[in-house]
């Protein structure tokens, strides 16, 4: 919708559509298949895009993930757009020299990336410890839930899928309240909902933001890589904020 309500309103020959990719090696295949000239990539495929297109470009390379393909000269083109996106979202908050991140998962990595290429310190917590090993491998302070030692954090963020579809919080109730008192600002990159995070952070007068400019942000980098940058981003946000789920 965010996509098609813009191509609509731009008058332009084309189509956003879905498709299922059972195999994430058949990536290329069905980008190939399919006659695209652009495409975004969802979990949980972005890792297998990355390996598979013919180029990566910016911040998709150290993250090892991409969302966003697009056919460039008989090339598939690999970038990432999640971590532009989430930062975008958050220059409203002011003075973040530090931020602590709940969860590892891809989404996790894109903001670890864009955090620390802009001089924010991120610390990771993970419930388990698994795939801390990526984040331990590119040098960034990495807790799980046991050996975890807390500091003061001037933005939380929730990149785990707690409280997507149930009512949990990201860590311990008491551990995160007493985070959440000494700390500014919390964001959580789930959208269209009020979680438990956002509902601890707001009794915590934190200032907030949900997922939902970030989904916004990730599509018009995508949108604008996929037309070469031809359009005024203001003009493609205007649209895509106009679609009619959000
Ligand atoms: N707003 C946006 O534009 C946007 C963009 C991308 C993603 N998202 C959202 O981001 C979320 C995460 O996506 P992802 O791709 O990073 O997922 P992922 O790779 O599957 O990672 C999930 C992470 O969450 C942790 N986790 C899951 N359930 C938990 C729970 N109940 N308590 C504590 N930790 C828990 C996992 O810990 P373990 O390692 O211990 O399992 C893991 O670190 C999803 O809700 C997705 O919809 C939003």
């Amino acid at each position: 919708m965010l996509h098609n309500n813009t191509i609509k309103n731009l008058k332009l020959d084309a189509c956003y559509i879905r498709t299922f990719l059972k195999n994430g090696e058949d990536i290329i295949q069905k980008f190939n298949q399919l006659k695209l000239d652009g495409a975004n990539v969802t979990v949980p495929h972005k890792e297998n895009a990355y390996l598979l297109c013919d180029e990566t470009r910016g911040i998709s390379k150290d993250i090892g993930a991409v969302n966003t393909l697009v056919k460039e000269k008989g090339k598939i083109i690999g970038c990432n757009t999640d971590a532009p996106g989430f930062f975008e979202s958050i220059k409203s908050f002011k003075n973040i020299k530090s931020a602590l991140v709940l969860g590892a998962g891809g989404t996790a990595k894109a903001i670890a990336f864009i955090l620390r290429k802009n001089g924010i310190v991120p610390t990771i917590l993970n419930r388990s410890s698994k795939r801390l090993i990526f984040f331990k491998e590119n040098n960034f302070k990495s807790f799980c839930w046991d050996n975890f030692t807390k500091e003061r954090y001037d933005l939380v963020i929730n990149t785990t899928s707690a409280g997507l579809k149930d009512e949990n919080l990201p860590l311990e109730k008491n551990l995160l309240n007493n985070i959440m008192q000494n700390s500014n600002y919390a964001f959580d990159v789930i959208y269209g909902k009020s979680t438990p995070f956002i509902r601890l952070a707001h009794s915590n007068k934190l200032k907030t933001k949900d997922g939902s400019q970030m989904l916004i942000n990730q599509a018009v980098f995508a949108f604008n890589l996929f037309y070469q940058n031809r359009f005024d981003t203001k003009v493609i946000e205007s649209y895509m904020g106009k679609a009619s789920f959000l």
